[in-house]
């Protein structure tokens, strides 16, 4: 039950950033592939992508690298899904470029008969 509560609070911050940082008639693309012990899933959109020095601080507590969007929310749904994925055993990696998009690819260890 509490894997379900924390894989949530995963996607509805990753999807919720999508729907916030891509114009209305974006793109999402979600994927879910078993590597190894490993389940491996990109949310991937064609937002306004992150430049690499905001990349740098995306994960860190009240950092909003948007400016124009800080009025909405605190810039802490990132870094409550790293300590989420820090909890269940995994790792998040993002890789974006600007005015193209971002692929936010979480690794998350499989629990038994998952
Ligand atoms: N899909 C995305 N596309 C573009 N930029 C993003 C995306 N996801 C996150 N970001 C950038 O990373 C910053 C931090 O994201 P985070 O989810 O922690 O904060 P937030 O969405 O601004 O606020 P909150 O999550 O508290 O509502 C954002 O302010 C934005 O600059
Ligand atoms: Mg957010």
């Amino acid at each position: 039950m509490l894997r379900f509560i924390l894989l949530e609070v995963i996607w509805n911050n990753l999807i919720s950033n999508v729907i916030k940082f891509t114009d209305e008639g974006g793109k999402l693309e979600i994927s879910l592939n078993k590597v190894d012990n490993y389940a491996i899933v990109s949310v991937k959109d064609n937002g306004c992508g992150i430049s690499e020095e905001v990349g740098k601080h995306i994960f860190e507590k009240f950092y909003q690298g948007d400016t124009s969007h800080s009025r909405e929310g605190n810039g802490l749904g990132l870094a409550l899904v790293k300590k989420v994925i820090d909890i269940l055993g995994g790792e998040i990696f993002v890789e974006s470029e600007l005015e193209k998009g971002s692929k936010f690819i979480d690794k998350l260890k499989l629990g038994e008969n998952e």
